[in-house]
């Protein structure tokens, strides 16, 4: 995520800005920049790639000279990771530059309209229209121009803002997207994240939205949308760097855990449009959709999970049909295609070798490819005919957690569409869909909230040495996708299962105590998946189950349960992955375990 800092006092503005950008860079980034106003102008220095070459332009901040600025570090959401993309933004006569953390949806509307008005755009961010909107609006009175601006912008955004009319002056507001205020002896901060104030101040005050902050370099103020002077407490800093960096959790991992309503909510919420879908970037015709005679999804690892999951979710909703690939598979097994073939190629990373392999490999056949990809401007990004971006923001722990949530909710709202379009569904089925689809941020974070029960019970299994995970359908995408979190950071044998084919040969593996943990979210296999529970469960196994709140059922077969929220049948497994991640995390936290660098792994996939 997208890194923020700004300063107004009696120092040098630019070494700070890059010394808290510094304190900021585990966010993950793309490109920095910062913006000091010198005394007359606003000056401002961006690049693309790490801060060591910011501070190489601006000999550590020697040639910005000034006692105000912004700075941030940019990882790339709209448009590809470059200098020009880079924030600082300008307006037209850069007397107005800003800094954004966050994702304005109604940019391009906004950006039509600015154009019409004769505004030029030289960057594709959507961050470059608040600049021009800023300038629009301007009316002497900085404070009054940011609130008009934001009864404009739709999303989510944390900014910084300076105006060169009022250079005794920086400004700040927030909604969706952290920011702080840090209050110093020789100066005042604004930052996304604690961490790039605390060396100068442990006095902070944490922003709400939607409220505005006037930043002299002894003085602040804080507003609400009606321009209205609110009253803040501050609050003292009481950890320490390392602990702030990871917002207080112990690993990226568990923070990324946590960070999933919000990761599920980003990545539906712009495509969800008064009680539509819209998938602007898939630049598919109607006429295209209802031509797509077979789907491949071609992934590696967790990404390939969300493939299995989503064959179910379009050939049960769109009834087209679905093969799911391996990428190091796909891409040496002369695959089949047909006319009106699509292979969607899904990554975190956008870089995995074998999943690019599988992209160009299709698309030397002439067949159409769609990436659904989290990092902006990556190799899959950029080579796939139409790219739906996951919105997960940067992942760190080497085990994925948000970037695969994220993924199945971009490929249900794809197979919602095509089933919509194809006529597979009518508007009442539809609008239940959305309806689940819109309750699933909140239904994660409830279920995050009995992590203490998950870690209680994974205390019980650190000793353990195989895990089988079962499930029918659904249930069985959901199963690997559980035994893999747990195997790839406990390194404890697990293997999943389809629940029916257990009893082919490898129930013989199961005895007094085994863990065998049992998926049960699809109302239509209950029972046979419960008889599969109780094969194993009369061979000693114990059985842990995860199913639907309400069915009582299952405690029959089970030793211990755990209850999901009602959802509809397709969307089970973005609900039932959360146990299973948090068991993972707990049974690896408990083996004293490098949760976020088990070994042999790395983040990204480069090599075959
Ligand atoms: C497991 C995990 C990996 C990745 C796989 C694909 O937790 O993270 O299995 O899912 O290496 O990586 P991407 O999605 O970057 O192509």
């Amino acid at each position: 995520m997208c890194g923020i800092v700004g300063y107004i006092g009696s120092e040098q503005a630019a070494p700070i800005l890059l010394d808290g950008l510094s304190k900021l860079e585990y966010r993950g980034y793309d490109s920095a920049g910062i913006a000091v106003f010198n005394g007359s102008e606003i000056d401002m220095v961006k690049s693309t790639g790490k801060l060591k070459v910011l501070e190489e332009l601006t000999k550590g901040g020697a040639t910005l000279p000034g006692f105000s600025g912004i700075g941030h570090t940019r990882w790339a959401t709209h448009g590809s990771p470059t200098d020009t993309n880079a924030h600082p933004h300008y307006n037209k006569d850069c007397s107005i530059a800003v800094v954004h953390n966050g994702i304005i949806e109604n940019y391009l509307k906004l950006r039509r309209k600015l154009e019409k008005k004769g505004y030029q755009f030289v960057s594709e961010t959507d961050t470059e229209v608040l600049a021009h909107l800023l300038d629009y609006y301007y009316n002497g009175n900085p404070l009054d121009t940011i609130t008009k601006v934001l009864y404009r912008v739709e999303g989510s955004y944390a900014l910084g803002i300076l105006f060169k009319e009022h250079p005794e002056e920086i400004y700040a507001v927030r909604k969706d997207s952290p920011l702080i205020v840090g209050q110093g002896k020789e100066g005042n901060f604004i930052a996304s994240d604690v961490p790039a104030v605390l060396k100068y101040t442990r006095n902070v005050y944490f922003i709400e939205n939607q409220e505005i902050v006037r930043l002299t370099k002894d003085s602040l103020n804080f507003y609400n949308i009606d321009e209205e002077e609110i009253q803040k407490e501050s609050t003292e800093i009481e950890w320490d760097i390392s602990a702030a960096e990871k917002a207080g959790y112990e690993y990226f991992m568990l923070k990324e855990i946590y960070e999933q309503p919000q990761a599920v909510t980003d990545t539906l919420r712009p495509r969800l449009k008064e009680n539509e879908i819209l998938i602007e970037e898939l630049g598919m015709t109607e006429e295209e959709i209802r031509e797509i005679s077979k789907i491949y999804i071609v992934a590696c690892g967790s990404a390939y999970h969300t493939g299995v999951t989503a064959k179910y979710v379009f050939e049960g909703l769109a009834r087209i049909p679905v093969e799911v690939d391996l990428a190091s598979e796909f891409r040496y097994r002369n695959p089949i295609f047909q006319p009106g073939t699509l292979v969607i190629v899904v990554s975190q990373s956008g870089e995995t070798a074998d999943s690019l392999a599988a992209l160009r490999e299709a698309k030397n056949c002439g067949v159409r490819t769609l990436g659904i990809v989290n990092v902006v401007g990556s190799s899959i990004a950029r080579e796939a005919d139409n790219v739906m971006y996951t919105w997960a923001g940067p992942e760190i722990a080497v085990a994925t957690t948000k970037a695969y949530s994220t993924q199945l909710v971009a490929e249900y709202l794809l197979a919602i569409h095509f089933a919509k379009v194809r006529n597979q569904i009518d508007e009442q089925q539809f609008q239940s869909l959305l309806n689940d689809l819109k309750k699933l941020p909140d239904q994660i974070e409830l279920l995050l909230g009995s992590k203490e029960k998950l870690q209680h019970f994974a205390n019980r299994y650190l000793a353990t040495e195989h895990v089988f995970f079962i499930g029918r359908g659904i249930d069985y995408a959901i199963s690997l996708e559980g035994s893999l979190k747990l195997k790839e950071i406990s390194y404890i044998h697990s293997e999943a299962y389809a629940a029916g084919e257990l009893k082919h040969g490898t129930i013989s593996l199961i005895e007094q105590d085994t863990l065998v943990v049992a998926l049960v979210t699809q109302k239509s296999l209950y029972k046979k998946t419960l008889s599969n529970m109780q094969e194993v469960r009369t061979r000693g196994a114990f059985v842990m189950a995860v199913t639907n709140a309400g069915n009582k059922e299952v405690e029959k077969s089970a030793d211990y349960v755990v209850y999901l929220p009602e959802t509809n049948p397709y969307f089970t497994n973005s609900l039932a992955v959360i146990p299973l991640q948090l068991f993972g995390y707990y049974v690896s936290l408990g083996r004293g375990l490098d949760v976020d660098k088990p070994r042999n792994l790395a983040k990204s996939v480069t090599v075959e």
